[in-house]
């Protein structure tokens, strides 16, 4: 059975959605730079080994990142995925873990990386939105693109209820990812784009508004 490793900042609830899915892999560790991180309490209380590693513990990005790897290291992962965890990594750190370094972010990559992402999305009058997992490159929060989920925004939405929207599916398609991913029905191609060894796709199209 396949290893990974969550990696988190906070509150843990896409990292407690990876814990409740019934995951065919062992969640080996949950690891956290902040020892106050909300999900650090709910990984113990289901029994999963936890460890932090402090960012303020050291002097440059390079020595942390060098000590979180060692950190990971011990528990020997197969994948580790990045769960809400809010530090920009090294592109020593991306490379060592090529092709098994996860990230979600809540918006459809490439459209709106970084921070405030609900607002932007907001902001611009976009009617979809939505969720990607991806493997993560040294450009930030770009990389091969794993899986996606849109959301329509209405016009009554706020930033609360469309982060509340699109949270609900962050937390369905990062236990699927994880789910193709230990059960060895994704990998990576020479371009660097995600293929699915056997998978049946929809053809389903999200319009918003809807067409009359
Ligand atoms: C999620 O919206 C995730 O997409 C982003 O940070 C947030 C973390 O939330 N990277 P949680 O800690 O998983 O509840």
């Amino acid at each position: 059975m396949k290893n990974i490793v969550i990696l988190i900042s906070g509150r843990g609830s896409n990292m407690q959605a990876l814990l409740e899915a019934g995951l065919p892999c062992q969640v080996a560790a949950v690891i956290s730079n902040r020892a106050d991180a909300r999900g650090l309490n709910i990984a113990r209380a289901r029994g999963i080994p936890t460890a932090v590693v402090n960012h303020r513990d050291y002097a440059d990005r390079d020595s942390f990142d060098a000590a979180l790897a060692r950190t990971i290291d011990t528990f020997n992962p197969d994948y580790v995925a990045l769960a809400g965890f809010m530090r920009i990594l090294t592109a020593g750190f991306v490379a060592r873990y090529r092709g098994k370094l996860l990230n979600i972010h809540p918006s459809l990559l490439p459209a709106y990386s970084g921070l405030n992402t609900h607002a932007r999305a907001l902001h611009d009058g976009v009617k979809i939105h939505g969720c990607t997992v991806h493997f993560v490159s040294s450009d930030l929060d770009h990389g091969p693109i794993i899986i996606q989920a849109a959301v329509p925004v209405l016009q009554d939405d706020t930033e609360q209820t469309l982060a509340a929207k699109v949270l609900y599916e962050e937390h369905r398609i990062y236990p699927q990812a994880v789910r193709w991913l230990c059960t060895d029905q994704i990998e990576l191609n020479e371009h660097g784009q995600v293929v699915f060894r056997q998978r049946k796709q929809s053809g389903h199209t999200l319009i918003s508004p809807e067409l009359e």
